[in-house]
């Protein structure tokens, strides 16, 4: 494995919708509540009301089922009140050869890491192989709402909740290239409030949520970013968002954004998810992509690396 400090800039690629993002594991809200605080947006005095959030969600899945999407649901452990975000229990990939595989998310705090060994049943009793990044739940953590196929590699955002260690594990693991990025936000602790792929060479972004060098190698990164203020991605959460095919599936959407977005022939739909930013995530925190692909959407090295900015 080689590690390099400089950010280099990957090949520009050619535009194409995303091959991934048509089939979902999602977790039914059963025993959603804000029990303690792990991030800035959780207060156990302002709870969710559950007929609303019950409701939110099933319009989200409603509408991904109506964009042709694959919905499968897990159901949620009565004791792991964030399960909900279904994002964080495991980075999903189907391999070249067609089996498909997760490594699970090995979670920071100590309140969500009951939620992996359940969703870890789920995949396995439905033929999915399952790993850990280094011994199994002990290793460095990882919180799978960190890491995403975009151009030449799987970007990795590091810093509050997935450790720098664990970039090396995946990519060693997977046989790809890994692009760390530093997250400094205390409010964008996982990458997917900072970060949404559009395409091939398309993505949101908010450099806000990243260390100076980090926020670079971001720009770097995408072609055509379509840039987030800080204050759009804490309010909006408008990064936290999934993409089918050409349809942008948003918890809001800023009027310049949406502007953007269209002029670059995307639809947006808006789905209200207010009850689920009480816990501190909004759509792509509720979905978690099953149809990543290796050598597809990420493509697989003789040799894994990483490449990751120097801190500032
Ligand atoms: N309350 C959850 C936590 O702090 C929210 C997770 C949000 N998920 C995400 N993929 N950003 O872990």
């Amino acid at each position: 494995m080689t590690e390099f400090t400089d950010p280099t800039t990957a090949e520009p690629a050619e535009l194409a919708e995303l091959a991934w993002g048509s089939h979902y594991a999602v977790v039914e809200p059963t025993h959603f509540r804000i029990d303690y605080a792990i991030n800035p947006f959780m207060d156990p005095d302002v709870q969710p009301d559950p007929a609303r959030a019950s409701d939110q969600w099933a319009a989200l899945v409603g509408t991904l089922r109506g964009l042709g999407a694959r919905i499968d649901v897990l159901p949620q452990r009565e004791d792991a009140p964030d399960m909900v975000y279904a994002m964080n229990l495991g980075l999903a990939l189907l391999r070249t050869a067609g089996d498909p595989h997760v490594v699970m998310s090995h979670m920071r705090y100590p309140q969500r890491r009951m939620e992996t060994g359940s969703a870890q049943q789920w995949f396995a009793g439905r033929g999915w192989t399952t790993s850990y990044v280094g011994r199994e739940g002990v290793g460095a953590h990882l919180e799978a709402g960190d890491a995403f196929a975009f151009g030449d590699a799987l970007v990795v955002g590091f810093g509050p909740r997935t450790e720098e260690l664990a970039l090396k594990h995946l990519a060693l693991e997977l046989g790809v290239r890994v692009r760390g990025l530093r997250l400094t936000h205390p409010g964008m602790y996982h990458l997917d409030l900072a970060f949404c792929p559009l395409d091939s060479r398309r993505a949101l972004v908010c450099p806000a949520a990243l260390d100076a060098p980090s926020a670079r190698a971001l720009m770097e990164l995408v072609p055509e970013p379509l840039v987030l203020t800080e204050q759009e991605a804490l309010t909006t959460f408008a990064a936290n968002s999934v993409v089918v095919g050409r349809t942008v599936v948003m918890p809001a959407c800023p009027a310049r954004v949406r502007a953007q977005l269209e002029s670059w022939g995307f639809e947006v739909v808006v789905v209200e998810v207010s009850e689920f930013h009480k816990g501190g995530g909004s759509i792509r925190c509720l979905t978690n992509p099953l149809d990543v692909t290796l050598g597809r959407d990420l493509p697989v090295l003789a040799r894994g690396e990483v490449i990751t900015p120097p801190p500032a």
